[in-house]
Parts: C-alpha cells; sequence; structure tokens
C-alpha cells in the first residue's frame, strides 16, 4: 500500500475533518502517500487528487465542515461515472481509498468495491442512521447544538408563554430529536420510528394548561412531516400561542466536540489498519463502544440500532 486516496461525501459533518487528520497522519507514518479527492464522487470522476501532508492537514482538527469539501453527485450513480472514477484512480495509481460518508455514500463505495478497487468507509452524518455502526461521526456535535439552541428557545417560551415547534434534521432517523428532545425536557418528540397520536398530544397540553403552563417544546424530526405541517395538525385540535423554528444547516456547523474528535481520530487509523491488511470492501464501525469494522454488504443486511429505547423515552413524554 504505497497511495491512497480519501474523500469526503454527502452531507458535511462536523469531525469529517479529524477523521481526514487520522488517516494523513497515521498513514504517512507508515510511508503512504495520502491524497484528497476535492468535492467527493464529482471530484474523483473530474481527478480532483491534491497530496495531503501532516503539514497542510495539522490544524483542521477543530474545524467543522470538511477541508477537501464535499458534493452529491448524480453521474456517480450511472454505471458510466463509476467506471470513469475507478479509471481515475488506477491512472492515479491509486492502491486504496478511504470513503467518508453515509449511507449514500457508502452505496457508492461498494459500487467502486465491485470495480476491484480496495475501499473502507468511515461513517460520517449527522443523522446517525447507518445500519452496522451504533454511532457516525458528526452525531454528537449536532445533537448539542440543537440542545443548545433548545435551551435558549425555552427561556423565551417560558418568560412570553409560547408554544415552540423545533424541525430538527435527520433524513429518516429520529435520533437528533429524540436525544436533543429528552436532554431538554421537551413535551413530545414526533419521529419516524414511533407513531404519535395527536389526540394524546393535546390531551397532555390540556391537562398541563390547567395548572397554569402555556409554554411548551414540540421536537419534530423531519423525517415525520415539517414544523409547519406539525403546527397546522395542532391548530386544528386546539388554541395555542404556536411558532416553529426549522433549525436547518446550524445543525451540521459548529466545532467538533471532544467525542466527535476522538471517535473521528480512532476511525480513520482504524480505516488506514484496514487497507494496510488488505481488508477492503469494509467500513468501519462503532460497536458496543468498540472500534471494529464488517462488510459493507453485512452491514446492509442489519438495522441500525441507534437510541432506540423509547420505552424510556415515553416516561418523560406526554
Ligand atoms: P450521504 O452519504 O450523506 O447519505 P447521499 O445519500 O446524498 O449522502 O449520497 C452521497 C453520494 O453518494 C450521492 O450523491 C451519489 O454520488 C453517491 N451514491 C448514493 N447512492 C448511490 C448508489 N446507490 N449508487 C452509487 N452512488 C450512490
Ligand atoms: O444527511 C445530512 C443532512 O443534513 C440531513 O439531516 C438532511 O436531511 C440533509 O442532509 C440535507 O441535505 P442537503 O444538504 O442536500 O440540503
Amino acid at each position: 500500500m504505497k497511495r491512497i486516496a480519501v474523500l469526503t461525501s454527502g452531507g458535511d459533518a462536523p469531525g469529517m475533518n479529524a477523521a481526514l487528520f487520522a488517516v494523513v497522519k497515521y498513514g504517512t507514518a507508515h510511508g503512504i502517500q495520502v491524497f484528497g479527492v476535492g468535492q467527493g464522487y464529482a471530484g474523483l470522476i473530474n481527478g480532483e487528487f491534491t497530496e495531503l501532508t501532516v503539514e497542510n492537514t495539522e490544524d483542521i482538527i477543530h474545524r467543522s465542515g470538511t477541508i477537501l469539501r464535499s458534493a452529491r453527485s448524480e453521474q456517480f450513480r450511472t454505471v458510466e461515472g463509476q467506471r470513469k472514477a475507478a479509471g481515475m484512480l488506477k491512472k492515479q495509481e491509486i492502491d486504496g481509498i478511504v470513503v467518508i460518508g453515509g449511507n449514500g455514500s457508502f452505496q457508492g463505495a461498494m459500487k467502486l468495491a465491485e470495480l476491484d478497487i480496495p475501499v473502507v468507509g468511515i461513517p460520517a452524518t449527522i443523522d446517525n442512521d447507518i445500519s452496522g455502526t451504533d454511532y457516525t461521526i458528526g452525531f454528537d456535535t449536532a445533537v448539542n447544538t440543537v440542545i443548545e439552541s433548545i435551551d435558549k428557545i425555552k427561556e423565551t417560551a417560558y418568560s412570553i408563554d409560547r408554544t415552540i415547534i423545533i424541525e430538527v434534521m435527520g433524513r429518516d432517523s429520529g435520533d437528533i430529536a429524540l436525544w436533543s428532545g429528552i436532554c431538554t425536557g421537551a413535551e413530545s418528540i414526533i419521529i419516524p420510528e414511533a407513531d404519535y397520536d395527536i389526540d394524546k398530544i393535546v390531551q397532555g397540553v390540556n391537562h398541563a394548561r390547567k395548572r397554569g403552563k402555556e409554554h411548551f417544546i414540540f421536537v419534530v424530526a423531519e423525517g415525520v412531516c415539517s414544523g409547519e405541517a406539525f403546527k397546522k395538525q395542532l391548530a386544528e385540535k386546539i388554541d395555542l400561542e404556536m411558532r416553529v423554528l426549522v433549525l436547518g444547516y446550524l445543525q451540521r456547523g459548529g466545532s467538533p466536540s471532544a467525542y466527535d474528535r476522538m471517535t473521528a481520530s480512532k476511525m480513520g487509523t482504524h480505516a488506514v489498519d484496514l487497507l494496510l491488511h488488505h481488508k477492503q470492501g469494509m467500513m468501519v464501525s462503532l460497536r458496543n463502544g468498540k472500534i471494529t469494522e464488517l462488510p459493507f454488504h453485512q452491514a446492509e443486511q442489519l438495522t441500525h440500532e441507534g437510541f432506540k429505547d423509547y420505552h424510556f423515552a415515553s416516561r418523560l413524554l406526554g
């Protein structure tokens, strides 16, 4: 293993840079030349390679986003695009590639593996929705950003008797909503993984109103519906002074937390180890507190567990 490439793909996540730095530092210590690919698979198709060294990556660990920049590429979804990308890697005499990204990026990585490219994946997305791993880099930072925002919102909601509906990201995963909702004492958390009963929510509000409470926080995962749509449902049943807040891209920014930096550092070095040991077509994974790996195909058959202790969650809601 003399030359490896690394790219970041899909939605950026805090901690991607920390993973990049770990790949570069550990890889170069093993005498490997590391090349960063700009703009994910789009850059791979266009041959955007730049050599990464300890010198040009040593000041990135605290930065969110990705210095390589990320992208979503429609062309890479086609067989022609995938062949072009594989051709570029061969032309550059790259012996293996590390793909840092989410679910979709791993689908793409599998296509490269099918074209005999040694590839390993590092799970990084704020959504925490990749099967085969308990954790994806960026989730902890995103949840803390949401918590910080809701803590602020709660103060004003309390002071002026408002109900605030907060729409959070996560795609089809409710993990960001569930964690941030529990950690801020939200009255209701609406997530794709569990049904909700609008009448029960209204009942809860009415009950609390009897003791004089007039401020409520509802966290809605975007995978269920928009904050506005949820507000409409509530407005049909109850007269409440409601405001909707869509946190949006704010959730992807912010300096990565200690947990994200540490996990990214461990996963980055593990990815290089996998390539060095010719274990390819694999993703790095955190399972039961340990950094390990499993083949992409095996991971695909598993369901993502995330934080699914709904019984516990239901004790604190309503
Ligand atoms: P994420 O990796 O964060 O889930 P996306 O789902 O947008 O983000 O995927 C990132 C990129 O991975 C896509 O733009 C596309 O280039 C590639 N990709 C996603 N799914 C596939 C697929 N089934 N086959 C090939 N490439 C894919
Ligand atoms: O996958 C990360 C994520 O931020 C999701 O939570 C969100 O649904 C999506 O990306 C937004 O995608 P885009 O950057 O294309 O608007």
